[in-house]
């Protein structure tokens, strides 16, 4: 996610625009810049890399100007680049713009102001905007903004300056965070309150369709149709580090609750308006997917569990044979490349050094490589032939949840497509799958509001627990796997996956009185078979805790206790069940008093091996 500041007031504005962005350099960048008016001219000075880069530019020049705004970028659309920061400017040079968010149109918006002269200097889907105000300019800063912004469709949070109104800041915001701060006659902008508490607790919260102006007597709202709206003042009590947390107590449980959000991003622009499934692949052709004949998964950790899922649902409805790797395995066993095979590595971080050296293990077999993965510009990206990037944000904590998240909504999307091109579903069944795929940021929305409560409580009473088991069939296999994972890395206590078909080849001795058993049991076409493995379970004074879709009354006879998820297609149970598993391991972890964003003995990113 991009930072957004603004200042407005009496004092020198980019000392202050620096220290704002510093305050949101938690959330992640890669490039920074500022924009002031100096002597009625824009100033823009932005460049790649860290703040402190900006820092030496523009401090020594000692601008006088009392109005700007600034931004550090976490790269969607372009790579890293002095070109590519932010802000923007139009053609004259009169306006400048930042922008945090995704801009779905922002191509057709494109070629439309080139065809009408516009001239662009970067690959950025933010520079559309700019162009859109100057065209609806006409000596009103506020109404050319509210006019560009209807064109747009997409997420957005944006503020902009013009050196033809040197004392006025116009900001919007649609789908993405703004506030305005209110100070002593000085107001602030900002994407986060961390940016403004060295300044101000009094915060107004910009709502989706709003615009806002900031003039020297004062902030206003309004609306898209341009009535103005009374805003209520909220005092911010937090302290910095909770408000870099949004006032949740750790990042990963504020990473939990974002992952609605990180679903919907990452589904944004990626179905047509004939409902099917449009992937912006480069440098593999539809002809190439089409004559596939393998795919390999390979990646690490929860990313590795995340390939696992695609493997089920890839053979299953396109119908072609799947490989899912450890990558520090797989570069290790000699593979075996086939003709006609892709490789798709998945990497939150884009840097971790097994997953990297598979991807160039495959490319120098000839094979293509396809990378999904959370950072513009990683070594990963950068290596492969395309990226499908998941739109997560930052993730800070290391225990890996919206990005997990953010990846099975990536492999769901790349599945529908594979069986679109290769025909291996009808085309009203692939349309209905997508509409299913499009509820699950809701889905996900509703899980959390249904099952956190109880999943304290849970939490409360198997916090102390020495082993704990996760089964599954299918699908629920690959779940098992990642819940165990998130249990162990962050509250230590020992926690295993199985295939629940594989107890009685052994696991089961381990099963006796007081064992907490996790029975994931979300596939419909295997739920007998799961009935049957839970009561092996209880037969063993085991305690089973059943996870299942809503109205599988059944699991209710047989479990100790049962966890609903709300009506979701089961081929997608394993996004929004995951979900109630992230809440146990971080509840748990909280319970045990454990280092929960930063466990011990572990890294956010292995980039060694
Ligand atoms: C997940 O919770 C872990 N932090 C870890 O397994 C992680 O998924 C793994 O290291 C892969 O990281 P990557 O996605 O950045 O490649």
């Amino acid at each position: 996610m991009c930072g957004i500041v603004g200042y407005l007031g009496k004092k020198k504005a980019v000392p202050i625009l620096i220290d704002n962005l510093k305050r949101l350099e938690y959330r992640g960048y890669d490039s920074a810049g500022v924009a002031v008016i100096k002597d009625s001219t824009l100033v823009v000075e932005k460049s790649v890399g860290k703040l402190s880069k900006l820092e030496t530019i523009v401090i020594p020049k000692d601008y006088p100007s009392t109005i700007g705004i600034g931004h550090t970028r976490w790269a969607t659309h372009g790579k890293p680049s002095d070109i590519n920061a932010h802000p923007h400017m139009d053609c004259k040079g009169e306006i400048a713009l930042v922008h945090n968010g995704i801009i779905e149109n922002y191509l057709e918006l494109k070629e439309e102001l080139i065809g009408r002269g516009h001239r662009f200097l970067s690959e950025t889907d933010t520079e559309v905007i700019v162009h859109l105000v100057e065209e609806f300019y006409q000596g009103d800063l506020l109404e050319a903004v509210r006019s560009a912004v209807k064109r747009l469709e997409g997420s957005y949070a944006i503020a902009v300056v013009s050196s033809r109104e040197p004392e006025r800041i116009v900001v919007a915001r649609k789908d993405s965070p703004l506030i305005l701060g209110i100070g002593e006659g000085e107001y602030f902008v900002a994407s986060d309150i961390p940016a403004v508490l060295n300044y101000t607790r009094n915060i107004w919260i910009l709502e989706n369709g709003e615009l806002g102006e900031i003039s020297p007597s004062g902030c206003k709202v309004y609306d898209l149709e341009g009535n103005e709206k009374k805003k209520e003042t909220m005092v911010v009590s937090w302290d910095i580090s909770m408000a870099e947390k949004g006032g949740y107590p750790h990042f990963m449980i504020k990473e939990i609750h974002e992952q609605p959000n990180a679903l919907r991003e990452t589904f944004r622009g990626r179905v047509g308006v004939d409902g099917l499934v449009r992937l912006d692949f480069k440098n593999i052709t539809v002809e190439e997917l089409k004559n596939l004949k393998k795919l390999y998964f390979v990646a690490c950790g929860t990313a590795y569990h995340a390939g696992l899922v695609g493997k089920y649902l890839i053979e299953r409805f396109v119908r072609i044979p799947v490989e899912a790797d450890i990558a520090s395995e797989f570069r290790y066993r000699d593979p075996i490349f086939e003709k006609n095979s892709l490789m798709i590595v998945i990497s939150q971080s884009g840097e971790t050094a097994d997953t990297l050296a598979a991807l160039r293990m495959a490319k120098e077999n000839g094979v293509k490589v396809v990378a999904i993965c959370n950072v513009v510009g990683s070594s990963i990206a950068r290596e492969s032939d395309d990226v499908l990037y998941t739109y997560a944000g930052p993730e800070i904590a290391v225990a890996s949840t919206k990005a997990y998240t953010s990846q099975l909504m990536v492999i769901y999307l790349l599945m529908l497509l594979l069986a679109q091109i290769k025909g291996t579903l009808p085309i009203d069944k692939i349309k209905e799958f997508v509409e299913d795929l499009r509820k699950i940021p809701d889905i996900a929305t509703k899980v959390l509001e249904d099952l956190e409560p109880a999943i304290i409580d849970f939490s409360k009473r198997y916090y102390k627990a020495h082993d704990v088991f996760f089964i599954g069939r299918g699908l629920d296999y690959a779940l098992s796997l990642e819940g165990a994972l998130k249990l162990k890395e962050i509250s230590y206590i020992h926690a295993e996956a199985y295939a629940a078909g594989e107890l009685k080849h052994g696991p089961l001795s381990l099963l006796e009185e007081g064992v907490p058993v996790i029975c994931l049991a979300t596939q419909g076409y295997l739920l007998d078979k799961m009935i049957s493995n839970i009561k092996e379970v209880k037969a063993r004074e085991a305690i089973a805790i059943g996870f299942g879709i809503e109205g599988t009354e059944d699991l209710k006879d047989v479990c100790d206790e049962v966890f609903y998820v709300p009506k979701v297609n089961d081929i997608y149970a394993s996004v929004i069940t995951v979900i109630p598993l992230q809440l146990i391991a971080y509840y748990m972890a909280k319970e045990r008093g454990c280092d929960i964003d930063q466990p011990r003995n572990l890294a956010k990113s292995v980039t060694v091996e």
